[in-house]
């Protein structure tokens, strides 16, 4: 038998569920792209800092980063990357940095601007010559960055 009472009640059901798509679907898209939405933040999403990370391990190995630098504090042809995040470094012109993101990045994009204690100038540029331009596409960068910032 028809319940007169039913077709507001199914209305007002229909209201909830759609109240409640409206906020997942604001929450997991309004952040900035890098942030992955309040849902989705911190479970390597795409495009979450772990996911940016994860691709910078890859890219270490294929742009043969691994062939001057170790992840175990050991130091090769450059210094080891583990653990560097958030420390000083010394440099040859006697100035100390904090290796935050921007100098990570400068060393990456332009090793000679700033040359770590013991090491040779242009010791990093040269091994990267050839690779350059793709340090340079979209966020390969960033994700090297992301990488090393990870490595305890
Ligand atoms: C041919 C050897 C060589 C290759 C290949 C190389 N590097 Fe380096 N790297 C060095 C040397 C030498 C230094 C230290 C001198 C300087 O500061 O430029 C250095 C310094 C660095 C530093 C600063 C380290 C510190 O302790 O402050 C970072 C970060 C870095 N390299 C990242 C990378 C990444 C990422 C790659 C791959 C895209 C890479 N390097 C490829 C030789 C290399």
């Amino acid at each position: 038998m028809y319940n007169s009472a039913r077709l507001p009640l199914t209305a007002l059901l229909a209201a909830v569920v759609l109240g409640f798509l409206v906020v997942v679907s604001y929450l997991t898209s309004t952040l900035p792209p890098g942030e992955g939405g309040l849902l989705l933040r911190g479970r390597g999403a795409p495009g979450s800092q772990q996911d940016l990370a994860a691709r910078g391990e890859q890219l270490f190995g294929q742009l043969s980063c691994t062939n001057c630098h170790n992840l175990n504090g050991q130091p090769g042809a450059g210094p080891a990357l583990n653990g560097i995040f958030g420390t000083p470094v010394q440099l040859e012109d006697g100035q100390t940095m904090v290796r935050d993101e921007a100098y990570l990045r400068e060393s990456i994009l332009q090793p000679d601007a700033k040359i770590v204690a013991g090491y040779p100038r242009g010791g990093m540029s040269a091994g990267i010559a050839g690779i350059r331009n793709r340090l340079q596409q979209g966020d390969t960068t960033q994700a090297l960055v992301d990488y090393i910032r990870s490595l305890k």
